[in-house]
């Protein structure tokens, strides 16, 4: 375990020393709740008028298949989002490795040709017409949709990005670690406010997480204790023992988030930060702010997730204007994936 901080303190002074800034010295993003100038709900109603119907049914196919590709396709967003702007650069491919793929924040992450799958879809019937990025926004919503949730109007007019840095998603995507303050700091240096991040991290009523992102921290190493994080419930807590064996580096055994419905999209997850059987520290985190663990004690309450879906709709608008390019900034590609060296 002690072998594991020391990789894991290699790595990040490695990251440190090789990205150029962090958490301290942020750009800021547009003001939260502001319209964007250039987005607007039905942007392709002229252009592509289908383009929603065809991206529905794109997801419906792959949620089929396999529905742990719906949660995987709503956390994308947010790393495409939170990286550089809502403009689909973690599609982007970079032959030296690195990419915003490339980075530790996106291992794990899974949705690419499932995008790319969307995107061929709607270019046999509007060619060159949509962005990748609002492809993204859109199957995001559907993956909520599709998982019982909301189906939220999504603001559309992006368009797609043409640079994409490793250390631009270091620095940017908050770890399974994040203590309170700096959630709140890598949100707020986005335009996110206190209830976006707290509305948001309910996402991870769906989907799964591996092993490696959360045991040491929760199970075997809380805080270098060489023990579990006392605030974990202790069933909860010997039942991740059981899936997550303690010194693998690198597990990728998977645990759902939601402890009893986690292919549904409903209040699960606060109550799961209510009764302390949340997996990752962030998730506890929010407990440890008065108006974040206000909301999540009420959501744990509540009798309807109606309060929660609409806050949802609002919060995953704003995280969709960050720092997007509109008019005639960026590009429509013919596919996402396109290679940037
Ligand atoms: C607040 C800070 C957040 C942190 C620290 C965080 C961290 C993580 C981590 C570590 C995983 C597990 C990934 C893996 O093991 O493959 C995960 C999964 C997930 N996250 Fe988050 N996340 C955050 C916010 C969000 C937001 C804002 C969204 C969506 C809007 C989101 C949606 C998801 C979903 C749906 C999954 C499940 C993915 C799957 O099943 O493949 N997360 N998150």
């Amino acid at each position: 375990m002690a072998l594991r901080r020391l990789v894991v303190v290699v790595v990040v002074a490695a990251v440190a020393a090789s990205c150029r800034q962090g958490l301290a010295f942020p750009a800021m993003s547009a003001l939260p709740g502001l319209p964007v100038a250039g987005l607007a709900v039905g942007f392709y109603n002229a252009t592509c008028p289908q383009v929603e119907e065809l991206v529905l049914a794109e997801m419906r196919d792959i949620v089929q298949r396999d529905w742990t590709l719906g949660p995987a396709l709503l956390r994308f967003m947010f790393h495409d989002c939170l990286v550089r702007g809502c403009d689909a650069s973690i599609m982007l491919i970079s032959r030296n490795r690195t990419g915003e793929q490339d980075a530790a924040p996106s291992y794990g992450l899974r949705g690419y040709d499932e995008i790319e799958q969307i995107k061929a879809k709607v270019e046999e019937e509007c060619p060159m017409t949509v962005s990748c990025a609002d492809i993204i926004a859109m199957a995001a919503r559907d993956a909520v949709y599709l998982s019982q949730g909301p189906r939220y109007p999504v603001e559309t007019g992006r368009r797609d990005g043409k640079v994409s840095v490793m250390c631009d998603a270091n620095n940017d995507l908050p770890p399974p670690f994040s203590n309170i303050v700096d959630l709140k700091t890598y949100f707020s240096v986005k335009g996110l406010g206190w209830k976006d991040l707290v509305v948001l991290s309910g996402s991870h009523t769906i989907g799964r997480a591996q092993c490696s992102t959360f045991a040491a921290d929760r199970l075997y190493n809380f805080s270098g204790s060489g023990g579990q994080d006392p605030s974990l419930n202790k069933t909860y807590a010997a039942s991740l023992r059981e899936a997550c064996e303690a010194g693998l580096q690198n597990d990728n055994t998977t645990v759902y988030m939601d402890t009893s419905s986690p292919s549904t999209f409903d209040l699960g997850y606060y109550r799961d930060v209510y009764s302390n059987t949340s997996l990752f520290l962030s998730d506890q985190a929010l407990m440890h702010d008065r108006w974040t663990s206000a909301y999540v004690e009420r959501m744990a309450a509540a009798a309807s997730p109606d309060e929660f879906f609409s806050d949802y709709a609002v919060a995953m608008t704003n995280m969709g204007r960050i720092e997007v390019l509109t008019g005639d900034n960026g590009e429509i590609r013919k596919t996402c994936g396109a290679h940037v060296d």
